[in-house]
C-alpha cells in the first residue's frame, strides 16, 4: 500500500521585501524522499538536498548551509573549469551562458504537479526552464529542462543534458548494466573512482546492449538489496546517451545524465524550444530493491503502456522455425500453444515479400506485403486459425529499416540514413539499411506499416515491433547540410512523433520493443510499448543473470522471458524443463520453440508451468520486487521474491546457479512479507516424487523473513531423470482466521 500524505509540494516563500526579491525553497517531497531547491529571484537555481524526508526545522537549517548548495542545473562558461549541464554558443559567438532565476510556475496534468523554475541568461535573450514533476504517491522525480531562443539568430547547444545531481562523497558504489548482444544487463558495482566515469552508447537506435541509460548509486556503502541509502536515475531515452560522474577535489560526486551531445549541436532557431528528454530520479531507504521497487512502480503506473493490464502467455515462432514460414507449420504451433493454456501465438520473420520474399535476413523489410506462397490464406487465414484455437493473433514487423533487396529501396533510395557523396554502409545480411526517421515522409510510412495492419486485420492483438541496425553512417538526406548533427536527435523525435500517431489509433494492440534482442529495454520507449524483448539469449542460467540486472530499473511485467528448446541455440546447455521454465516464470512467460520437437513429458512441465503461471501472474507482474540472492554474488544460488501490494500473497523463485556434490549453500531469508501475517507455502511446477518438508505449512512473515526456507540441493525424481539443476517456486498465501 501506498501512503500519501503529505503536499506533493511544499514551499515557503520568503519575501526578502527590502531587498525586493523573491527566495523561494522548493521542497519536491514523495512519501519517502525530498528534493530541495532554492530559486532565489537573480541568482541560479541552487539544489540543496535529495534524500529522505525533512522535518520543517531541517529544511530551514539546509538554507543555513551555503556551502553546500550547488547549481541545480550549471551552465557554462563562467569558471567554465566545472563540468556543466548546457553549453550554449550564442548567436553572436559568446560562449558563456549565466543564467538566473526569473519565476516559478506550477501545472497540474494527469494528477501530477509539475513545477518549473524559469531562468534566463543575465545578458541574452536566452531562457531555461527547468521543470520536475512530482506523481501523488510515487517515490520518483522527474526532471528536464526546456531551451528557448529569442536571441537574434540561431544558437548552438553544444550540451544539453536533462539533469544534474550533486552526490556528496563518502563510500559511494555506482550499480550499472553492461552487456553485448545475447549477453545483455550484466550488473557491474564499483565505488566511485576519482575522476570522470562515463557510461555512454552512439548506436544510434538500440541503446541497451553494451550499456544502460539507469543507474543506482548505494550512498552507504557496497550495495546491499533490502538496506541502506540508494539514489537511482533512469534516463527516459531512446537515442544516444551519456551518464557520467565526475568526482573533482570537492566533497561531492557530480551526477550528469542526458542526451549524449557528441557530434549531434544542436542549431536552435530563433524562437524554437528545445525539450530534454525526462531524467527520473528515486531515492530508497529500503537498498537497491528499494529503488527497483520505486521505478517499477512509477513505470507500471505511469509510463509503460497499459502497465496495469495483465499480460498474455505466447508462444513466438522464431527459435521454432526461423524463416521457415508456412501456413501448415503456423496452424500447427497455434494449435499446440493453444493445448498448453497459451493465450497467444506471434509469428516472427520471415512471412511477407512477393517481389523478394524474405526467406533469409537479406532481403524485403519495407515490403510488408504477404508472401503467399509460404501463407496462401494470409493473415486472415491465420487470425481465423487463431480464433478456431482460441488463442489471439500477432505478427513481427521491423518498420524502420529496409534492405537494398526491396522493392521499397527500389522505389525510394532517399529514405534511407546515407552520408552524401559515399557508397552506402550495409547491416545485417549485407543489405540492412536504416530509414531515415527524420524525413516526415518516412514518418508517414511507418505510421502507414502499423495503420495498414491494423485496419486491415483488427483483431491482429500484438505487434513485435524490431530493429536490428545501429545508424552506420553519419547523412540524413532529408537534413539540410549545415543541419546533419541533428540526425541523431532528430531521427528520435521522428520516432516519438511516429509511435504518437500510432498509439492515438491503434491504443490496445500490445507492441513489444525488440532490437536485436534487448537492444530497447529502456524507459525512453515504453510509453508506446508495452514490453521489451530481454535477450536473443534464451539459456535459463545466463537469464537469470540478465533479468536480475534488468529488473533494477524495470518491472517483470514488461520483461519478455521465453522457455526456449534444449539444447539452447544460443550456448547450447542442456537445462532440464523444470529448470527453463521456473526461470522464465519470473518475468512475463513466453515460449520460444516449435512445441512438437519437445517430448511428453517437458510439453507437460511447460504445460503446467502455464497452468501455475496463471496464478501467479498478478503476483510477478503487478507485485513488489524484493531480490535476496544475486547470482552475481556466486554463492551458487539465486533468489527473488514478488509480494502483493497487500503482502497477502507472494512467489518466491529459487534458481541453483552451479553444482557441486555436498555444496554448501546459504539458506535465504525472505523480504517484503508482514511480519505479523501468517503464510501457507505451496511449491508451484513441482517435478519431486514427495512434496517438500514446508509443503502446505503455514508460516509467519516474521519467521520467514528472519530465516527463510530449507531448500533441498536436488530433487527427488525418478533416477533417470536427475540432472545437474535444481530450481523452486513456491508460492506463499496468507492464511485468515476463518
Ligand atoms: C532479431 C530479434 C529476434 C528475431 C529476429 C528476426 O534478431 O531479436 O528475436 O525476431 O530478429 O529476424
Amino acid at each position: 500500500m501506498l501512503h500519501f500524505n503529505r503536499p506533493a509540494v511544499l514551499s515557503i516563500v520568503l519575501a526578502l521585501a527590502s531587498q525586493g526579491v523573491c527566495a523561494e525553497i522548493i521542497n519536491l517531497a514523495t512519501p519517502s524522499s525530498s528534493l530541495v531547491l532554492d530559486a532565489t529571484e537573480g541568482e541560479a537555481l541552487k539544489i540543496l538536498y535529495y534524500g529522505s524526508p525533512l522535518t520543517q526545522g531541517d529544511l530551514d537549517n539546509l538554507q543555513q548551509s551555503p556551502d553546500l548548495h550547488h547549481n541545480a542545473y550549471p551552465v557554462y562558461g563562467i569558471n567554465p573549469q566545472a563540468e556543466a549541464a548546457l553549453s550554449v554558443t550564442h548567436a553572436d559567438g559568446n560562449r558563456t551562458t549565466d543564467v538566473e532565476v526569473t519565476g516559478v510556475s506550477r501545472s497540474q496534468s494527469d494528477g501530477a504537479e509539475t513545477t518549473t523554475v524559469s531562468t534566463r541568461d543575465k545578458v541574452y535573450p536566452l531562457y531555461v526552464d527547468i521543470c520536475y514533476r512530482v506523481r501523488p504517491g510515487y517515490d520518483v522525480i522527474e526532471t528536464w529542462a526546456e531551451i528557448r531562443n529569442m536571441e537574434k539568430g540561431p544558437v548552438t547547444l553544444n550540451r544539453f543534458m536533462s539533469g544534474y545531481l550533486p552526490i556528496r562523497y563518502g563510500n559511494v558504489w555506482m550499480s550499472s548494466l553492461y552487456g553485448s548482444w545475447a549477453n545483455e544487463t550484466q550488473l557491474t558495482e564499483e565505488p566511485l573512482p576519482h575522476g570522470v566515469r562515463m557510461i555512454k552508447n552512439k548506436d544510434g537506435l538500440r541503446n541497451s546492449h553494451t550499456a544502460h541509460a539507469e543507474v543506482m548509486f548505494s550512498l552507504d556503502g557496497k550495495p546491499m538489496e533490502n538496506s541502506g541509502r540508494v539514489i537511482g536515475a533512469a534516463l527516459c531515452y531512446p537515442g544516444n546517451y551519456k551518464l557520467f560522474v565526475d568526482t573533482d577535489d570537492t566533497d561531492f560526486h557530480h551526477f550528469f545524465a542526458g542526451i549524449n551531445e557528441e557530434n549531434s549541436e544542436y542549431h536552435l532557431k530563433k524562437g524554437e524550444t528545445f525539450t530534454t528528454p525526462e531524467l527520473a530520479l528515486t531515492y530508497s531507504a529500503e537498498g537497491l530493491s528499494g529503488a527497483s521497487r520505486n521505478f517499477h512502480r512509477w513505470g507500471r503506473d505511469n509510463r509503460l503502456h497499459a502497465g496495469d493490464k495483465e499480460r498474455k502467455i505466447l508462444l513466438n515462432s522464431w527459435e521454432g522455425v526461423y524463416f521457415d514460414i508456412n501456413e501448415e507449420g503456423m496452424y500447427g504451433m497455434m494449435e499446440d500453444i493453444a493445448g498448453m493454456g497459451g493465450e497467444l501465438f506471434v509469428m516472427d520473420d520471415g512471412w511477407f515479400g512477393v517481389k523478394y520474399p524474405r526467406d533469409v535476413d537479406n532481403s524485403s523489410l519495407g515490403d510488408w506485403t504477404v508472401d503467399t506462397r509460404k501463407l496462401p490464406n494470409g493473415i486472415d487465414g491465420l487470425l481465423a486459425a487463431a480464433r478456431r484455437n482460441g488463442i489471439s493473433f500477432g505478427i513481427w514487423i521491423e518498420p524502420e529499416m529496409t534492405n537494398t533487396v526491396s522493392e521499397l529501396y527500389e522505389k525510394h533510395p532517399e529514405y534511407i540514413i546515407k552520408a552524401a557523396g559515399r557508397p552506402v554502409v550495409k547491416g545485417r545480411g549485407g543489405t540492412q539499411l536504416v530509414l531515415d526517421m527524420a524525413n516526415p515522409k518516412v514518418q508517414d510510412l511507418v505510421f502507414e506499416v502499423v495503420d495498414t495492419l491494423m485496419t486491415k486485420y483488427p483483431d491482429i492483438d500484438y505487434i513485435k515491433w524490431d530493429a536490428n541496425a545501429p545508424i552506420m553512417e553519419h547523412g540524413s538526406q532529408y537534413l539540410t547540410a549545415d543541419n546533419q548533427s541533428h540526425m541523431y536527435i532528430d531521427y528520435h523525435k521522428g520516432f516519438v512523433k511516429t509511435l504518437d500517431r500510432i498509439r492515438a489509433a491503434h491504443p490496445d494492440v500490445t507492441i513489444q520493443a525488440c532490437a536485436s534482442g534487448g537492444g530497447r529495454a529502456n524507459w525512453g520507449v515504453l510509453p508506446w510499448f508495452d514490453e521489451f524483448w530481454t535477450s536473443d539469449n534464451n539459456d535459463a542460467l545466463q537469464r537469470i543473470y540478465m533479468q536480475w540486472g534488468t529488473s533494477y530499473f524495470f518491472p517483470a511485467i514488461a520483461m519478455a522471458s521465453h522457455i526456449s528448446a534444449a539444447p539452447n541455440h544460443q550456448t547450447f546447455r542442456r537445462i532440464p524443463a523444470k529448470f527453463r521454465a521456473d526461470v522464465a516464470m519470473s518475468g512475463r512467460l513466453g515460449l520460444e520453440m516449435q512445441p512438437r520437437d519437445m517430448n511428453d513429458e517437458d510439453r507437460a512441465v511447460c504445460a503446467r508451468a502455464i497452468t501455475d503461471y496463471k496464478q501467479i501472474r498478478p503476483i510477478v507482474q503487478l507485485g513488489d520486487l524484493y531480490r535476496l540472492q544475486s547470482p552475481f554474488d556466486k554463492k551458487g544460488v539465486a533468489s527473488l521474491m514478488y509480494v502483493t501490494p497487500e503482502k497477502d500473497d507472494a512467489v518466491f523463485f529459487w534458481w541453483k546457479t552451479e553444482t557441486f556434490m555436498n555444496q554448501q549453500l546459504p539458506r535465504i531469508p525472505m523480504a517484503g512479507l508482514d511480519a505479523d501475517k501468517r503464510y501457507r507455502v505451496t511449491e508451484l511446477n513441482r517435478i519431486d516424487n514427495e512434496p517438500l518438508p514446508c509443503e502446505g505449512k503455514v508460516y509467519s512473515g516474521s519467521y520467514l523473513m528472519a530465516n527463510g526456507l530449507e531448500m533441498p540441493l536436488t530433487h527427488k525424481v525418478d533416477y533417470h531423470k536427475n540432472s545437474d539443476y535444481s530450481s523452486r517456486v513456491l508460492r506463499l498465501t496468507e492464511m485468515t482466521n476463518d
